[in-house]
């Protein structure tokens, strides 16, 4: 007996009440004079005398539980919600919490970036990543023989010893969109360019075959050195804070004169160390006869930084691969 009213009381607490038609259901099922709960009660005459106060109890219970499903469902579809009802929901119980996706660390550093030089006059430009051998280097001032055009560095796609045939490589940098940029407009000239990059190295915990980099230009009458360092310091001081530790140094890039890089102090566990982050200078004379732009005329300044590098500071990330893994136990700690 006590079985039979157990199977009753699991009937009811899985029945689904979803609307007014399946409330009706289920008070025609259970509650109905013909219902279930009633004809429990008409089994009573065959329970033996000293089980009686026991299994009367427990058909009470089933018969309030079916009286309670029955007014709560009522009452919430009354009240118009469309949810799912039944005796085992319980509303009040806390949610599993959700994985809602995060900004990849790389969009999040470019999108700093963007900011900054958009704050400081800047728009932006881009240019494709398959480029050919004219705007990736001879326009920027390598030599023939230059070893940044060997095998060793660079995607070629299309390689002729013809040398009227332009070569077709993966773009090694994005200083081409300055030539494409420098082509097409007249000064002034005041933006950034960000862009995926490519480079034929062995992949390690600091290099990769990719990678990204936001260029810079500014081409009007009279741009000195002094407001390229200017704007430097301000970048960095914008995107790590004021206290910043950064430091110049000479360098040589062909299409630039003179040349800096920067660097930014990274402290660590292991005492710190200096990173580079960027490589900048004067537009050099010969880029500007390549893209006949007047030098006499004109001046500009030209920067180049790695977005990787700086996701990598931001963030402390010590190994360049994990941005490309997209491995969701990496990404899901930069939820803003
Ligand atoms: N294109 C250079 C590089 O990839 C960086 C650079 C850009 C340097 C512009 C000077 C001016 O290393």
């Amino acid at each position: 007996m006590i079985d039979q009213i157990n199977q009753l009381k699991t009937e009811i607490q899985s029945f689904r009440i979803e609307n007014v038609d399946s409330l009706e259901a289920f008070r025609l099922q259970f509650l109905s004079r013909n219902g279930k709960v009633q004809s429990m009660f008409g089994l009573m005459a065959m329970v033996p005398k000293e089980e009686k106060a026991l299994v009367g109890k427990a058909m009470n219970e089933v018969k309030n539980l079916a009286q309670n499903v029955f007014d709560t469902a009522k009452s919430k579809l009354a009240s118009n919600e469309t949810k799912v009802f039944g005796a085992l929901d319980d509303i009040s119980l806390p949610v599993e919490p959700t994985y809602t996706g995060s900004f990849h660390p790389l969009t999040q550093a470019l999108d700093d970036i963007k900011q900054i030089f958009y704050r400081l006059g800047f728009n932006i430009a881009d240019g494709p990543e398959l480029e050919d051998d004219f705007h990736n280097f001879t326009a920027l001032n390598f030599p023939p023989d230059h070893p940044a055009r060997d095998m060793q560095d660079t995607f070629f796609i299309r390689k002729s010893d013809d040398a009227d045939v332009n070569d077709l490589v993966l773009r090694t940098h994005t200083s081409p969109v300055q030539i494409r940029l420098m082509k097409e407009k007249k000064p002034p000239i005041r933006s950034i360019m960000p862009g995926r990059v490519f480079r034929n190295e062995a992949v390690t915990a600091k290099s990769y075959f990719q990678f990204n980099q936001v260029e810079g230009l500014y081409v009007d009458e009279r741009v000195t050195m002094g407001e390229l360092i200017e704007t430097l310091v301000m970048f960095s001081k914008l995107m790590y804070g004021s206290d910043v530790n950064y430091r110049v140094r000479p360098s040589f890039f062909p299409f630039t004169e003179p040349s800096i890089e920067m660097d930014i102090w990274w402290d660590n566990d292991t005492g710190g160390q200096w990173l580079e982050i960027l490589g900048a200078g004067m537009v050099d004379p010969n880029v500007f006869e390549a893209v006949k732009i007047d030098p006499e005329k004109y001046s500009g300044y030209a920067f180049g930084m790695g977005v990787d590098r700086i996701a990598m500071l931001r963030y402390g990330i010590d190994d360049i691969r994990l941005l490309y893994d997209n491995d969701i136990r990496f990404l899901k700690q930069f939820t803003s």
